[in-house]
Formats: C-alpha cells, structure tokens, sequence
C-alpha cells in the first residue's frame, strides 16, 4: 500500500482527458487499494484517478458515516439522470473551500469493477452527487468551474499563494 500524491488546482494536469481502462490485472488492483488508501487518509469521499495523476477512467468513493462501504467504478457510464440536487461540495484538489453546484440529484450508472466485470447501480443524493463529481474530473473538469469566474479566481490565487508557501 502506498499513499499517492494528490494534484492541487490550478495544475494544468488536472485539466487531462482520461482513457479508458483497458487491462484488469494485478497492478490495477494495487493502485485501487492504494486509490482508497489515499482517499481514507486525507479524509475524503471520494478520488479520481486524475487527482493522483494517473489519466484512466477510475474513480472510489464511500460516502458512508462508519467508511466501511468502499465502491470502485472503473470506466463509468451514467445510463440516466433524474433530479436535482444542490449542494455545497468540496475536493481534495481544492482544499479548504465548499461551494454549492447543482447536479442531478438521482443518477442509474454502469461501470465495470476490478476485475473487469459490469454492474450497474441506481444512487440518490450525497452518493449521485459524488460520483457526478469524481466522474467530472476524468474529462478534467473540476467543481470550481459551476462557480463564477470572480469566485474560481479568487479560490486560485488564494491557492497559489499557498502552494508557493509550501
Ligand atoms: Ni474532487
């Protein structure tokens, strides 16, 4: 197991497009355990491959109170989108700032797991709005980008000035 290193906004390799996962062997089962790893540690609810760098479709999520309820989608698909949800919503890529984003509120995806077999599920509320937002950055598209450009700005520059502190 290892912890991975998670990209901040404004990186520019948060903006990549990711591929599709095409083989489901050993490897990809470590990086899945080192994906929850991470996700656990930092805390979140939810990480994109794209936020450790790694450009395939493959997302984790676990929006459960007690952290015992880890899913794994791997090249997801929504079938279908009812509802709307708003609320505020936050990223491990953008530490430290909520804002609310409008999203469907009940979602029917298909996605395949680990080892390569095809599931389809139905989710509603914190748990849709989580996967809507993980599978945002695989097209490398980041909850900032709901807001207002005064509001992405200012969230970047506060961001840069950290980072620069570091
Ligand atoms: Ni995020």
């Amino acid at each position: 197991m290892a912890l991975l290193n998670i990209l901040q906004f404004p990186d520019p390799k948060l903006r990549t497009v990711a591929k599709l996962v095409t083989l489901f062997d050993d490897e990809l089962k470590q990086f899945v355990n080192d994906m929850f790893e991470t996700m656990y540690e930092a805390p979140g609810i939810g990480l994109a491959a794209s936020q450790v760098d790694r450009h395939v479709r493959l997302l984790v999520i676990d929006v459960s109170d007690k952290k015992d309820a880890p899913r794994c989608f791997i090249n997801p698909e929504i079938l279908k989108s009812t509802d709307e949800d708003r609320m505020d919503e936050g990223c491990l890529s953008v530490p430290g700032y909520y804002e609310p984003v409008t999203r469907a509120g009940h979602v029917w995806v298909r996605a395949q797991d680990v080892k390569g077999e095809v599931f389809e599920i139905e989710a509603e509320g914190l748990e849709a709005v989580c996967i809507q937002h993980e599978m945002d950055h695989l097209l490398g598209r980041l909850f900032v980008d709901y807001l207002s450009p005064l509001k992405r700005n200012r969230i970047r520059s506060k961001l840069l000035k950290q980072q620069k502190q570091l």
